[in-house]
């Protein structure tokens, strides 16, 4: 029984009728930027559509469109083959159309199930009335399959439970089409594969979905066609089974992912100082043994499953974690890292894998991400001029090449991928010895890799040792002029950058027979 066809959560309705709604020739334009071209898509309920395209492309124009909280310059949209306009979300709301936003609209001082009913007529009443919208609301919460507290407050909850209720209030306002723009940005992996079952429980009883994200696997794994927009342009409608990364990938910005990696340098480093040389290092259970050196303007790749010890070895070099045994040696020196203030004053610096978390303070400006390890290292008593440092920060900015209007706008502003360009950049007002990369392209839309793959080949030939560590072997391959390997916390190959991915697979199973093994 499909929940389109309810009633303000009442689930025993007659299946509904296919809806669709169908935008022709949209076009828009901002001030500074042409974010829509003649774009024409047409999406029904039941069906899980995805949008995808590199940040800019104008996938959120045209989700806001459809949702009703932009209007197009250009362009018609029709629901049910019927001509519409759309001056507000309401009005899209009223046609059965709803845009979950990525700032969520919950109020967070009240209820779940305040928030489900807010504002539907049902809620200008009394206990008596209160009590049948426990009812709708448990009927609601069985028939979805989302275990829901209605008594707990929205604010104690998580950003996957608060878009759940974005939803559920979707669904009692009688929506058929629910817009979702990068709904698992602010997700962890695990919240993530709770919403897309939901979001997939929810297409199952009739619902329809324009799920916007630039995470490929993400929308071929969730939707049944997958629609590609490109400098803000429709390049292709298909179903999702005749797509692949690499098919995707190359409608976004095209060319193919394997040629997305600047090419290798022949190079011998075994001249080349070592900037960093470690020897034993080993923590309890975590790692053992550990040994390795990164030579000057060297890519050093470090492959493993996850759970290898790889991140562990970064960070404990990094001062981040503790050494039982073992030397580190930076350029023949060897020092001992106390925390990763000190290392970053002995010139190590570590990109790490959760930038919102670790890497960037997201409240706080561009400009003063970009300072703040120079601020750190300086001590700050004595600070820096603030016109100096607005230079500064604007020549970094730029040789990173971060997209925005200035660097005083706050870093949650950027994109994903211009966030990690400042995780980067803000290392580089200091200049470093040895760069420690873990996972710097996860969560990261494809045209933003390929600039970070470019900045790491540019420090790398300016001198700085790289350490790369990457969940991805395409990544590793592409990019390192020499591969390690870890095996449940023991390095087990050393590899050099051109190896065959099965020698690098075997040796992270812990089945290397090669010649080049380790142990
Ligand atoms: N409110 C706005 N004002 C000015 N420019 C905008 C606005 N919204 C989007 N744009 C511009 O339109 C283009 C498409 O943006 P958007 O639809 O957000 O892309 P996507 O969601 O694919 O990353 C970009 O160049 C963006 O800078
Ligand atoms: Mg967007």
């Amino acid at each position: 029984m499909p929940i389109a066809a309810s009633n303000n959560g009442d689930l025993t309705r007659t299946p509904a009728a296919t809806r669709s709604v169908e935008v022709q020739h949209a076009s828009k334009g901002f001030a500074g930027a042409q974010a829509l071209i003649d774009v024409s898509l047409k999406i029904a309920s039941g069906h899980i559509h995805a949008l995808v395209g590199e940040n800019g492309a104008g996938k959120s124009t045209l989700g806001r469109i459809i949702g009703g909280a932009l209007a197009p310059d250009e362009g018609t949209i029709l629901v049910d083959g019927k001509e519409v306009s759309f001056r507000h979300p309401r009005d899209a709301l009223t046609r059965g159309i709803a845009l979950v936003h990525q700032e969520i609209m919950v109020v967070p001082s009240l209820s779940v199930l305040d928030n489900v009913f807010l504002g539907t007529e049902t809620t200008t009443a009394g206990w008596v009335q209160l009590r049948s919208l426990r009812q709708r609301f448990r009927t609601l919460v069985g028939e979805t399959g989302f275990d829901l507290d209605p008594d707990v407050k929205v604010s104690t909850l998580g950003v996957g439970e608060q878009q759940k209720v974005e939803i559920l209030r979707a669904i009692v306002r009688n929506a058929w089409l629910i817009v979702m723009d990068e709904p698992t940005a602010a997700l962890t992996d695990e919240e993530s594969v709770r919403l897309i079952a939901f979001v997939r429980h929810l297409r199952d009883r009739g619902l329809g979905f324009l799920y916007i994200t630039h995470k490929l696997e993400e929308a071929l794994a969730v939707a049944e066609t997958v629609t590609v927009l490109k400098n803000a342009c429709h390049v292709s409608t298909a179903p999702a089974a005749e797509e692949d990364v690499d098919s995707l990938v190359t409608k976004m910005v095209g060319r193919p992912l394997s040629a997305m990696f600047p090419a290798k340098r022949q190079r011998s480093f075994s001249g080349a100082p070592a900037v960093l040389s470690v020897s034993g290092l080993t923590q309890g259970r975590v790692f053992q043994d550990v040994s390795f050196e990164i030579h000057a303007g060297e890519i050093v790749g470090m492959a493993g499953l996850v759970g290898s010890g790889r991140s562990e070895v970064a960070q404990a070099i990094f001062g981040a974690g503790s050494l039982d045994e073992g030397t580190v040696q930076l350029l023949g020196e060897p020092v001992r890292i106390r925390s990763p203030r000190h290392a970053a004053k002995h010139g190590i610096v570590l990109v790490p894998e959760s930038r919102k978390d670790q890497g960037l303070i997201m409240s706080a400006s561009v400009r003063a991400n970009l300072m703040l390890p120079s601020m750190a290292i300086r001590g700050f008593c004595r600070p820096i001029r603030p016109s100096r440092e607005t230079v500064t920060a604007n020549s970094v900015a730029k040789s990173v090449d971060v997209r925005m209007e200035s660097v005083e706008i706050g870093v949650s502003m950027l994109s994903g991928g211009n966030q990690q360009k400042v995780a980067i950049g803000k290392w580089l007002v200091h200049r470093p010895l040895l760069l420690i990369a873990d996972q710097p392209t996860r969560g990261v839309d494809v045209g933003a890799r390929l600039t970070i793959y470019e900045l790491l080949h540019r420090l790398a030939d300016e001198g700085l040792g790289v350490l790369l560590i990457s969940n991805e072997l395409e990544e590793v391959m592409g990019m390192a002029d020499r591969i390690l390997v870890m095996h449940r916390g023991r390095m087990v190959a050393e590899l050099p950058g051109h190896a065959e991915e099965n020698d690098i697979l075997n040796a992270a199973f812990g089945r290397y027979q090669g010649g080049n093994a380790l142990s």
